[in-house]
């Protein structure tokens, strides 16, 4: 009787100490057969009173020597299950080894032209103000002193965007804003001088896509209306502006021109010089580059948006950014600006 009790806790180390585990559950399911709560070795302290007394002391001492073992046995399961886990890893992971680097982006070059334009009259008092560019004829043309029968409102020009609107509702057709004009409209019909804001953002024409032309482009608009703004406090801005984005030499000069929406109007050219056969060309042997449109903003346009043109004068400017953009970066093609090659965009100043 005493003996097939021995035999069963005997039996028992056996089966403990050559105990192996494969797995995670195999360690699991060893830990519950031998230390669980239900565990095969508790019976066995109750068999003590089967066993004689002079037996006792060696039967406790097996069991005891029994139940250490498994407690080895799991600890040393257990490890060796970790440490192959580590060896797994360690043999997917050199941790030495240098970090993968990550492509990082870089800015687009109208964005770092445009971020170089806003900045310089952000630190003359300017602000940012924006507007749809899915814009309504009022605010695009109308608003701005452009008549119905205006070139630039032909459908050769201007996108109409046919939105259902009601057949011949006046000042009501939709349209992708031709020029960032519209927001002076806008800014001005919801507040009153002293105003002064530029105007980033894209536009769109009609235009045949082409090394010069594109039917999408950017322009930054400028407006300052207040009492007794002059002719002169434009030029002198502007004159600022050509300074501090190409130079603290350069030139200007503002020729006559016309635009619905200013009296009188000019446009400003930079003296680019006529060093190389580049300058030439760009230049058209002038050594003059036209910058941007400019003028005193129209009575009627100030009257249009709400502004008491008796009291108040302002000036306006609006220019291209991807013409800019290609003279700051050397670019000889407008399209490669919107055609997202990487090779292309990589060459620029990158985000961080
Ligand atoms: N809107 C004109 C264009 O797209 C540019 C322009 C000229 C804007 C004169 C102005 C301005 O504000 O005063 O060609």
């Amino acid at each position: 009787m005493a003996q097939e009790v021995f035999d069963r806790v005997a039996a028992l180390l056996e089966e403990i100490e050559g105990a192996t585990a494969e797995t995670a559950e195999q360690v699991e399911a060893f830990r519950i057969r031998y230390l669980g709560s239900k565990n095969v070795l508790k019976p066995l302290m109750g068999e003590m009173r089967n066993i004689p007394n002079e037996q006792k002391p060696e039967f406790g001492q097996l069991v005891n020597k029994t139940k250490q073992a498994a407690q080895a046995k799991f600890d040393a399961l257990q490890e060796s299950m970790a440490a192959s886990a580590g060896a797994d890893a360690g043999a997917r992971f050199d941790l030495t080894a240098p970090g993968e680097p990550l492509p990082l982006g870089s800015r687009h070059p109208i964005a770092l032209t445009m971020r170089r334009i806003i900045a310089i009259f952000e630190r003359i008092g300017f602000t940012v103000a924006e507007g749809p560019e899915v814009e309504d004829d009022w605010h695009n043309f109308s608003a701005m002193n452009t008549p119905e029968d205006h070139p630039a409102r032909d459908m050769q020009d201007t996108y109409y965007v046919a939105d259902g609107l009601p057949a011949g509702a006046n000042n009501t057709a939709m349209l992708l804003r031709t020029h960032t004009s519209s927001v002076q409209a806008r800014t001005m019909e919801h507040s009153q001088p002293p105003i002064r804001i530029i105007a980033p953002g894209r536009v769109y024409r009609n235009e045949t896509i082409s090394a010069r032309s594109h039917a999408q482009f950017h322009q930054v608009e400028g407006l300052y209306v207040a009492e007794k703004v002059s002719f002169a406090d434009m030029k002198a801005t502007l004159l600022h502006f050509a300074r501090e984005m190409y130079g603290d030499k350069t030139k200007i000069r503002l020729r006559p021109s016309y635009f619905p929406f200013t009296e009188p109007s000019a446009e400003m050219d930079i003296w680019w010089g006529l060093e190389t056969e580049h300058d030439y060309r760009i230049t058209k042997g002038t050594g003059w580059l036209e910058i941007l449109g400019c003028g005193m903003v129209d009575p009627k346009v100030l009257e249009n948006c709400g502004i008491d043109p008796e009291r108040y004068t302002g000036y306006a400017f609006g220019m291209g950014i991807e013409r800019q953009a290609m003279l700051l970066y050397n670019i000889t093609d407008i399209r490669l600006m919107f055609e997202n090659d990487v090779r292309f965009l990589k060459q620029f100043k990158s985000v961080l």
